[in-house]
């Protein structure tokens, strides 16, 4: 994730979360903390921004702090290629563990997150200020054993098979990042 990727997730990110979003500060903000890794997923023959995702390392701990795709160009297994994308940076960058926080009624989201071993920690009561909901705080770990390592090698097998034979028009093409640590 860039500057001049900001404009178009700014379209994306209100539709995405509603009035709790992030602000354009945030972003610029978040892509010179010393501890953020964002990404995004662009189409490079239009330039089109399809989504982006990112986390904070803190110690051992990768805290995933946003994910969101394009509302038109959901269900292509975008969300989950950035989700894969976030583990595999969170892994080598040395983190163990791996934790986000996510609407109770957000079920479409909980689903990706338990098909790659996130288990429910707890409840933070109230988390989300718009409506006072409730956040489910999820948690996986040991994401540096060869089981789990194992395990994102197929789903990535399994995905590249499905986004192959998938009729989408627009295949994402490039899984760009902006490491902020520089
Ligand atoms: C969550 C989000 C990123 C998923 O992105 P996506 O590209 O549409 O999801 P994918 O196509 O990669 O789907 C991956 C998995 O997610 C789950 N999923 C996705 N859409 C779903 C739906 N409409 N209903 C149920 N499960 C769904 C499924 O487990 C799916 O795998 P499967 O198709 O093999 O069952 C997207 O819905 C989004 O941007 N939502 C708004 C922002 C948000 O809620 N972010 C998460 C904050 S914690």
């Amino acid at each position: 994730m860039s500057p001049d990727d900001l404009d178009q997730i700014m379209e994306i990110e209100p539709v995405a979360f509603g009035s709790h979003h992030w602000s354009q500060t945030s972003f610029i903000n978040e892509l010179s903390n010393p501890s953020g890794y964002y990404f995004v997923v662009t189409d490079e023959a239009t330039e089109l921004l399809c989504g982006y995702s990112g986390f904070w390392l803190i110690g051992e701990e990768a805290h995933i702090t946003t994910l969101a795709v394009r509302p038109d160009l959901r269900r292509r297994y975008l969300g989950e290629l950035l989700l894969i994308n976030d583990i595999e940076r969170a892994q080598s960058v040395g983190a163990s563990w791996l934790t986000l926080e996510v609407r109770v009624s957000n079920y479409v989201a909980q689903n990706l997150y338990f098909k790659y071993g996130f288990k429910n920690l707890g409840t933070r009561r109230k988390y989300y200020q718009d409506n006072d909901e409730d956040a489910l705080v999820l948690w996986a770990e040991n994401i540096r054993s060869d089981e789990y390592k194992k395990n994102i090698t197929l789903r990535l097998e399994d995905l590249a098979a499905k986004m192959r034979v998938s009729d989408m028009g627009l295949i994402p093409t490039a899984l760009s990042e902006n490491v902020q640590n520089t």
